[in-house]
């Protein structure tokens, strides 16, 4: 519906060659190739409402209406060659990028745009479930646009109009695949996620497929090919449990894994007939996965071969790998699609400037603490100068965060409104307890930071790596853990300035080894962050016996700070909790520090 308002108002040219107005031209590069199999799967997962693409960033600056295209050029391809091509997201569509979080409702223009694509198997992630709203979104408008391909396997609604517990979506799909006459079986899982809002319900991977209609699916023997997507690391137990499954009923039928949730690109080799692969976050990646030797309806395969490649989302790849150029390329509907993305960033007035920085502040590509640490630009001068409730603005306070709460880096050049929901989605505000004993307050930093097990052991719902980016976990899982370490494992995004020289950007190392990303880069340097973040403000007589201060923190982590305050001795709970600064966030309140302090750099 908003798709088709928006292009009624539209009354703009469209451009020649796609993508957003503004965004970057992609660099040439050394590419290497896709290898075409009997069927073929593209990939995306965790993209968080960037359908506009990256605008600041050449390797990513293609739309959700050129991947429509991509989809639909590599698709005729293939099936002129007697081919399938299948297409699979995995979740997390929601929450991260203005496109989705600055309308109201949310979501407003994403949904229409995003079912522009063709799937052939979604389903939910964790981000779509957090409140009441956006599961219902699910449940009343992407399920329904995706009849009998939108697939949950553990997940029930309660029905907003009847209140009864049903399905989101049907649990498993069964289908045969069109030039080649594949028969697939198809789930669609999320992982042990207990966060959601009460109007959904998660049934624990491991009950879920002790039920009579998973344990009779996998008997199937009319199949040649199982396909398991999931919102879920391919390296978590809820994969293992489900691949484990599989095999002790069908010990050699070959198995395909789509997940995600780490934000990383990865692929996992469970056995020689089974394969898992995760296509990263934001719309920077597109996976493709192709499968040869597979039996048929019509015969029977030899032993399958797998491939995998991570595709970097430009347009000079996307032309490159479906065999297209400019003008072959783009459609009347991919067009469109980009207008319409274009029109909904207009009608929210993404582009809106605070303010302008010279340097750009990283995540984890710089470390922390450092003046490129977008960590320690919070520390220093944001918190201390804007966190700072008017009730309470003459008292010491310490100011913690976990670092989680941010969600991307910030580039040298204009900081928009498109910014402050990339950089931080999160609704939620600060909250604080009055008058805490400095003495004993100021050692819960490092009680958040190093005594992980502690928390985990008194309650097993407080994994600290909740509290870190979801990315770290991925990179850290198969690392050994240093203060930092070097690059050539997963890559991130990149700002783009060599001519000749390799770009840096993504150099994966998986399980099927260092040959994965379709564009060859230059590696890139990735360092450590803490769990959380801290600074103290006023505190003036820190040795007397008799200091407090606030703490100071943002809502998500509350479970952790009343813990972490009853392990040193302080018994508080919710009830002494109260809000900080009620009318703001830490959206709001980065927004405004970059207003005061960054508006004449432009
Ligand atoms: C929930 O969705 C409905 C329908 O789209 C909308 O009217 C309402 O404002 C939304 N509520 C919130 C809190 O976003
Ligand atoms: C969900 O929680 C709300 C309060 O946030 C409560 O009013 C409602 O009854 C709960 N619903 C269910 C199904 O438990
Ligand atoms: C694109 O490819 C077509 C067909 O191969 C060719 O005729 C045309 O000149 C190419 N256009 C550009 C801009 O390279
Ligand atoms: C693209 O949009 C135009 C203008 O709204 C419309 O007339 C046309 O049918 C659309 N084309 C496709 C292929 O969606
Ligand atoms: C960090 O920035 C400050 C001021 O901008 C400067 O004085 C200092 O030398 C910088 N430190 C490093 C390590 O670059
Ligand atoms: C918090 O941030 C969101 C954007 O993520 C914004 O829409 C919302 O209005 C903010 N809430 C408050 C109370 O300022």
């Amino acid at each position: 519906m908003a798709l088709k308002t928006a292009l009624a108002l539209s009354l703009l040219a469209f451009q020649a060659h796609a993508v957003q107005p503004g965004a970057p031209k992609p660099l040439a590069a050394p590419l290497r190739d896709l290898e075409f199999g009997q069927i073929n799967f593209l990939h995306t997962t965790d993209t968080h409402g960037w359908h506009a693409g990256h605008l600041l960033e050449p390797s990513f600056s293609a739309d959700w209406g050129d991947y429509v295209d991509f989809a639909d050029r590599l698709r005729e391809k293939l099936e002129a060659e007697g081919k399938d091509l299948l297409i699979i997201d995995t979740g997390d569509r929601i929450e991260g990028n203005g496109l989705y979080d600055a309308s109201d409702p949310k979501g407003l223009f994403t949904f229409d745009i995003f079912r522009e694509q063709h799937m052939d198997v979604l389903c939910s992630g964790n981000h779509e479930l957090y409140k009441q709203n956006s599961s219902e979104n699910e449940y009343l408008v992407t399920a329904p646009a995706y009849p009998g391909s939108y697939l949950a396997s553990n997940l029930d609604i309660h029905d907003p109009d009847t209140g009864e517990v049903v399905p989101l979506a049907p649990r498993y799909k069964k289908f045969i695949t069109k030039k080649q006459g594949i028969r697939i079986m198809a789930f669609g899982f999320l992982f042990n996620f207990d966060r959601n809002y009460n109007n959904t319900i998660v049934q624990r991977v491991e009950k879920a497929i002790q039920e009579q209609w998973f344990q009779d699916a996998i008997r199937d023997r009319e199949i040649d090919l199982f396909v398991v997507i999931g919102h879920s690391s391919i390296r978590s137990e809820e994969f293992d449990m489900i691949f484990r499954a599989i095999r002790s009923v069908q010990w050699d039928a070959p198995i395909q894994f789509f997940g995600g949730h780490f934000h990383i690109r990865d692929y996992r080799i469970f056995d020689r007939k089974s394969h898992a692969l995760a296509s990263g976050r934001f719309m920077e990646t597109i996976g493709f996965q192709s499968i040869n030797g597979l039996s048929t309806s019509a015969s029977r395969g030899k032993s399958p071969t797998f491939f995998r490649r991570y595709i970097d989302n430009n347009l000079y790849s996307l032309y490159h790998h479906s065999g297209h150029n400019s003008s072959t390329f783009h459609s009347d509907r991919g067009r469109n699609i980009t207008e319409a993305i274009h029109q909904a960033r207009q009608a929210l007035d993404l582009d809106q400037t605070f303010g302008c920085t010279s340097r750009d502040l990283w995540m984890s590509r710089a470390p922390y603490p450092s003046n490129n640490s977008i960590f320690s630009w919070l520390e220093e001068k944001v918190f201390p100068e804007v966190v700072n409730d008017p009730r309470r603005h003459d008292r010491a306070r310490l100011v913690i965060s976990n670092t989680g709460a941010i969600r991307f880096d910030i580039f040298k050049g204009a900081f928009t409104k498109d910014s402050t929901f990339i950089i931080c989605p999160f609704t939620s505000g600060f909250h604080y307890l009055k008058d805490v004993p400095y003495n004993r307050a100021k050692k819960l930093i490092d009680l958040l930071n190093r005594a992980g097990e502690i928390f985990e052991n008194a309650d097993p719902a407080l994994a600290m790596s909740q509290l870190a980016p979801v990315d770290q976990m991925g990179i850290l899982q198969d690392i050994a853990v240093e203060d930092s370490f070097p690059s050539g494992h997963h890559g991130h995004q990149l700002s783009l300035t060599a001519n000749n020289a390799l770009i840096p950007g993504y150099t994966t190392v998986d399980d099927a080894g260092t040959d994965g990303d379709d564009t060859v880069h230059a590696p890139i340097s990735f360092y450590r962050v803490p769990n959380c973040i801290q600074s103290t403000v006023g505190v003036q007589n820190g040795n007397d016996e008799e200091a407090i201060v606030d703490v100071v923190f943002n809502e998500f982590i509350q479970p952790w700070i009343l813990l972490g305050l009853k392990f040193l001795g302080l018994d508080y709970t919710d009830d002494d909790v109260d809000q900080y600064m009620p009318d703001d966030n830490m959206t709001t309140l980065i927004a405004k520090w970059v207003s005061q302090n960054w508006a004449e750099n432009c």
